[in-house]
């Protein structure tokens, strides 16, 4: 297995957190700690460092990676979901930057055995956190056609969520699938590569697989809030994104934080004033540039927000 993580858009996250001082931060995805490096190794008066993953392996890695400053790191495994029981425990009021890099780690994805990819066989596991009771093969093999539907068409985005959905309770009518190739076989009786988009027919699928697994989106809704809560006054919250639903929750919370109205009845509601808790530092996401694209693919989809507690 690989120990080793390209982190994305580092530059842009080193810059960003430039102006700031940062006694104390929270690392909420560590990772390999590829960004917690630059971070700890930049900003010497970092004097505690919060690194957060779910995934027990990472956090053995990342701890490797930063044995450096291992007088200033306080590892926690756990959901950043979590994060201000894990600040109360520590009895940490408030700090001066978090970093939140979404997903999963290409450590995690070379791990066959975790059953992220579409390219390996393994287990339909998804898991981050291996405590989860909720695998991609229990919901593959024991949700009904209607939740099936529903997470595919709207985690997945995939136009053609029925028929996937359908070929799924067909198979397993016959067996269980148990295997992430077994589900591609499926999957390729209804889904086809469209010759301009060279991506792989599965790969809408198994997104809303991981994210319903992990729930993603669930857990970005809950710490935001409780993040610019925690903040420092001057303090800075970055968030990488890496597809549209997981940043237009960031882009939505960031901006109602920013706000100085609030909608108290949905849309098309009555607006009443609120102080904002937040200015908006980045109004447009940062994306990668051209050449990290090309050393690292995968930062192709990356978006960087962030906001500054006022
Ligand atoms: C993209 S990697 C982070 C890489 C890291 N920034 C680096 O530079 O090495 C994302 C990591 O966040 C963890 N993660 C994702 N969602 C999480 C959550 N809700 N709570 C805690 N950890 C999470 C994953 O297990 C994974 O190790």
């Amino acid at each position: 297995m690989s120990r080793v993580h390209q982190s994305v858009l580092l530059n842009e996250v080193v810059k960003l957190f430039s102006p700031c001082s940062l006694r104390v931060f929270v690392d909420g995805t560590a990772g390999a700690g590829g960004h917690s490096a630059a971070l700890l190794a930049l900003h010497p008066e970092i004097e505690r460092l919060i690194a957060i993953d779910q995934d027990p392996l990472a956090l053995v890695i990342a701890s490797e990676n930063l044995i450096s400053w291992k007088d200033k790191v306080t590892f926690i495994s756990g959901n950043f979901e979590d994060l201000e029981k894990f600040l109360d425990q520590l009895e940490v009021d408030s700090v001066d930057g978090i970093l939140l890099d979404l997903g999963v780690s290409s450590m995690q994805l070379d791990r066959g055995e975790k059953g992220f990819s579409f390219l390996k066989d393994g287990p339909l596991d998804m898991r981050m956190d291996p405590r989860n009771p909720v695998t991609a093969a229990l919901i593959v093999n024991s949700w009904s056609q209607e939740e099936l539907e529903r997470i595919i068409r709207k985690y997945g985005e995939e136009k053609h969520w029925r028929a996937a959905a359908r070929a799924i309770v067909k198979a397993r009518m016959q067996k269980p699938i148990l295997t992430t190739l077994q589900l591609v076989e499926v999957l390729r009786t209804v889904l086809h590569v469209k010759p301009a988009k060279k991506i792989h027919p599965c790969t809408l699928v198994f997104q809303a697989l991981r994210i319903c697994v992990n729930r993603e989106l669930e857990v970005i809704e809950k710490v935001v809030p409780a993040a610019i809560k925690r903040l420092k006054r001057g303090g800075r919250l970055g968030v990488i994104s890496f597809h549209s639903l997981e940043d237009g929750i960031v882009k939505n919370l960031f901006r109602h934080a920013a706000s100085d109205k609030w909608e108290t009845r949905g849309i098309g509601g009555v607006f009443r004033d609120k102080e904002p808790e937040v200015r908006l530092v980045t109004r447009k996401p940062l994306i990668a540039s051209e050449e990290e694209v090309e050393i690292n693919p995968r930062s192709r989809s990356a978006k960087l927000r962030v906001v500054e507690k006022i």
